[in-house]
């Protein structure tokens, strides 16, 4: 079935040679004069094609004159300037086949606004609506923005894997892998954990940074980009249990170079969404969230600021602020401080540096010189406004001494972790990266306020249809 897309017809000009266009029917205005004006979508782009369907084609009468909103057609003709509103050519139709029925009283995605609460009870149909259309070709073009970022400057491309049996982040929120049976019935022995498939306990993995960084030191600047899972109990706009997160990790590099790559990665996704999503854009602009265009336009143009978490909490705490958590030295920032941070103070988005060793994960590399009950790590969170967090990263640890002192005070076993701390027995080097989350970096370009409707099938706590 050779087709040409909407994309295409609109934006090339008509040669007055016949094309077939493959849509589904969005809306139908019948005309006393006999013939039907068809909006056809085919997903390339957000615009409608209207094909006229004159009454003299055959199927018209047994057919055509019933088309509804989702039904899949294929309509050849010619392109001629369209005299209606809003379009600028149209397609005469020569044939009009019916593929597919949608019944009107059935079909769920009426020509309507709906809320994205009931949508997401359709998310096997909600990408006919504009605006799932328009965020999905967006992440389109934002992946394919990341490969394209490290790519340029030579970063080598490293698949890690899913199941895995080591905790990157410590922090206890790993979904179990295992074909044990979970509830033996009654009587029966429970099962042994060598017996399981991987004659361990392994969980999906929440980062493939460890990974990661074995690849990086051997193969200099390396990236992760795939999905990873966390069991955390959020159920928050900003928090799925299964994201796709991208994890540059850098041989030879201190954390001031990572905070200068996080930056213009950030801004070269910006800068392409704005030059190739543009349309998409306008329209998330004026239905949306009208903040989207003008934010992400000011944002490729200037600096992020920088400050560290020590400067940072003074800043919250003199801010005359009460905070549903309360702030002090010590205690992690929670999104309403990080909103502060880039919305009121800096309006701008915030590279925060060096925070406390006791609220970050045991991989960060340790400052220097730092007072006794003070320690801070090289770690670095980009904040972005009405997100907050949308990057984690840190200097890692290449110090072994250094490195196993941090475990046995967090209570991690050297065994578990022997491969990684081979990298500081052997050749290490000083390395650092982050993890982009891929879905809060949508929500902040597409204007989405719920996480959960800027991935296809969102998996959150009692919530895995489809
Ligand atoms: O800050 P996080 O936990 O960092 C790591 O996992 C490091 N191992 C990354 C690294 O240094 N290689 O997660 C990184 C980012 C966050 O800033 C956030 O954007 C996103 O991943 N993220 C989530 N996105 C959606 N749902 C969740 N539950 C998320 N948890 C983290
Ligand atoms: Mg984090």
């Amino acid at each position: 079935m050779a087709r040409t897309l909407i994309k295409d017809v609109l934006t090339t000009p008509p040669t007055g040679q016949e094309i077939t266009i493959g849509g589904w029917v969005r809306t139908v205005r019948n005309s006393k004069g006999g013939f039907s004006f068809l909006a056809l979508n085919d997903g390339s782009t957000i615009a409608q094609l209207q094909v006229v369907a004159d009454g003299k084609l055959p199927n018209y009468a047994a057919e055509l004159v019933k088309l509804t909103a989702g039904c899949a057609v294929l309509a050849t003709g010619t392109l001629v300037q369209s005299q209606g509103k809003g379009q600028t050519v149209e397609l005469q139709a020569t044939a009009v086949q019916v593929l597919g029925w949608a019944d009107p009283e059935a079909y769920p995605i009426q020509p309507k606004k709906h809320t994205f609460e009931f949508l997401r009870t359709q998310a096997h149909l909600r990408a006919r609506t504009n605006t799932f259309a328009a965020v999905t070709r967006i992440r389109n073009v934002v992946s394919m923005a990341i490969h394209d970022f490290f790519q340029q400057r030579g970063f080598i491309y490293v698949h890690t894997p899913i199941i895995t049996a080591s905790d990157c982040e410590g922090a206890g929120q790993m979904f179990r892998v295992t074909t044990l049976e979970a509830n033996p019935p009654a009587g029966a022995p429970r099962p042994d954990p060598n017996d399981d498939f991987f004659g361990r306990p392994t969980y999906l993995t929440v980062s493939g940074q460890l990974e990661g960084e074995t690849y990086a030191c051997a193969m200099g600047n390396i990236y992760t980009f795939g999905p990873t899972f966390r069991a955390e109990n959020s159920n928050t706009p900003r928090h799925l249990a299964e994201f796709w997160m991208v994890e540059p990790e850098m041989a030879f590099c201190d954390l001031e170079g990572d905070a200068e790559t996080a930056e213009a990665f950030l801004k070269h996704i910006f800068r392409t969404a704005l030059e190739r999503c543009t349309k998409d854009l306008e329209f998330l602009s004026e239905h949306v969230d009208a903040t989207v265009l003008p934010t992400l336009t000011a944002i490729v143009a200037s600096d992020f600021e920088r400050v560290t978490y020590t400067e940072a909490v003074a800043l919250l705490e003199k801010s005359g602020r009460t905070w549903q958590y309360p702030v002090g030295w010590g205690t992690d920032l929670q999104t309403e401080h990080e909103r502060y941070l880039t919305e009121e103070v800096f309006r701008k988005p915030v590279v925060v540096t060096h925070y406390p060793a006791a609220i970050k994960s045991f991989y960060m590399r340790l400052d220097d010189g730092t007072a006794p009950g003070r320690a801070t790590v090289a770690a670095m969170d980009v904040l972005v406004p009405k997100i907050g967090e949308l990057i984690g990263g840190s200097q890692r640890e290449e110090r072994l001494d250094v490195l196993l002192q941090r475990m046995a005070e967090l209570k991690l076993r050297p065994e578990d972790y022997w491969w990684y701390l081979d990298l500081r027995r052997y050749g290490s080097v000083p390395h650092a990266g982050f993890g982009l989350g891929l879905e809060r970096t949508l929500q902040f370009i597409t204007g989405m306020a719920n996480i959960r409707d800027v991935i296809p099938y969102p998996r959150a706590p009692r919530s895995a249809e489809f």
